[in-house]
């Protein structure tokens, strides 16, 4: 029930730092040992290449929790678009594992994947929201998000939970695996900060209300960028700003602007950067520079080790490997202002349904 909430979208923002303690509570033990259903983490750690398959928000989640499981368990991880990869296989490793991320557990372009994985009997697990659908029953194994019904179209907490629980799984194979990244990460603990954090930045929807009308009062168009994951956050930022408000949005690399997209940039473009690694931030912060000298009009969001007294939101410092989960709370708030500034429906924008169950 949305209760007093005006929209389902901004009470599902709000649920976020509870997701997250449900999923330590579920997935750890009291001793912060995580808790995984064995055979899953043995599947895992004898395969020799992961497969994540998903569409739209889950697959942007896909491209993080690879970030994740590639540093904790060294396995090789593609993350792929249901869609392209039903119809155009990529040559297999020899011994693939499937993830499926779908918070319906019911998209047919995610099913299509299944049930030809299904065929060659790879083994499979799903990542979903919903006990008992159609991609959790055929696939061997399911992993549930516990984020709660997820009503508006736009989805929000499914995306943090899918990361968050892709982390737990990442920390379960390393650790079984006894790579020392995986010990040294104290998932139960961290999970537990970014729950905290993502408090603080809800807090702040006045602030970000007033920077959405400074930015995107009038615009046609705005671009996300960030380098690593921060680029994956982008991909993800923009699809939720699209999809709701109608402004045409773009996530991009932001080293890959100078090959072309800069060319897009005009007086008063909003740009968005996120910088939240250190390894990139300097470049980024370059990309920034070369697109407000073009006129861009800058809006940066950064982690406090690396802001700036300039920029538009700063992020507490959390764990290099989740700033994900937290870097995407303004981002969605983003996109929930600049929809409810237009007028338009938050929770059921035009021409899309919650699940997309045609191919
Ligand atoms: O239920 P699924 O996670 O499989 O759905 C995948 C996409 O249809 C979904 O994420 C869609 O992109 C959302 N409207 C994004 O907010």
């Amino acid at each position: 029930e949305k209760g007093t909430y005006p929209y389902y979208m901004l009470k599902e923002i709000d649920d976020q730092p509870t997701v997250m303690r449900r999923v330590v509570q579920e997935y750890t033990d009291s001793f912060g040992e995580t808790v995984i259903n064995q055979e899953i983490i043995d599947h895992v750690t004898d395969s020799d290449r992961i497969y994540i398959i998903a569409c739209g928000t889950s697959y942007n989640a896909g491209w993080v929790g690879k970030a994740i499981i590639e540093k904790m368990t060294n396995t090789p991880v593609e993350v792929h678009l249901s869609s392209e990869f039903g119809y155009n296989m990529p040559l297999l490793s020899e011994k693939p594992f499937f993830i499926f991320l779908s918070q319906s557990g019911e998209t047919a372009d995610s099913r299509q994947v299944l049930v030809q994985a299904n065929e060659f009997s790879y083994p499979s697990l799903t990542l979903t929201n919903v006990a008992g659908s159609t991609l959790s029953r055929e696939a061997d194994y399911t992993l549930l998000l516990h984020a709660g019904p997820e009503i508006a179209v736009a989805s929000t907490k499914a995306y943090t939970a899918q990361i968050a629980v892709l982390a737990v799984l990442a920390k379960a194979v390393g650790d079984h695996k006894g790579n020392q990244s995986s010990l040294d990460f104290d998932i139960a603990h961290e999970l537990s900060v970014i729950a905290a954090v993502m408090e603080t930045m809800i807090d702040e929807k006045m602030v970000i209300s007033q920077l959405v009308e400074d930015y995107l009062a009038t615009t046609r168009n705005a671009f996300y960028i960030g380098r690593g994951v921060d680029y994956y956050v982008s991909m993800e930022a923009s699809l939720k700003l699209k999809e709701i408000s109608y402004i045409q949005a773009e996530g991009f690399a932001a080293g890959e602007l100078k090959h072309g997209t800069i060319a897009l940039i005009e007086e008063g473009t909003p740009v968005f950067g996120v910088v939240t690694d250190k390894k990139t931030a300097a470049h980024t912060r370059g990309n920034l520079k070369e697109v407000e000298s073009r006129g861009a009009h800058n809006f940066v969001i950064s982690l406090q080790s690396l802001a700036k007294e300039t920029d538009q939101v700063i992020i507490p410092d959390v764990h290099p490997l989740l700033t994900p989960l937290v870097s995407i709370i303004p981002t969605q708030l983003i996109a929930y202002f600049a929809t409810l500034q237009r007028g338009y429906d938050v929770d059921k924008p035009r021409n899309l349904a919650k699940s997309v169950t045609v191919e």
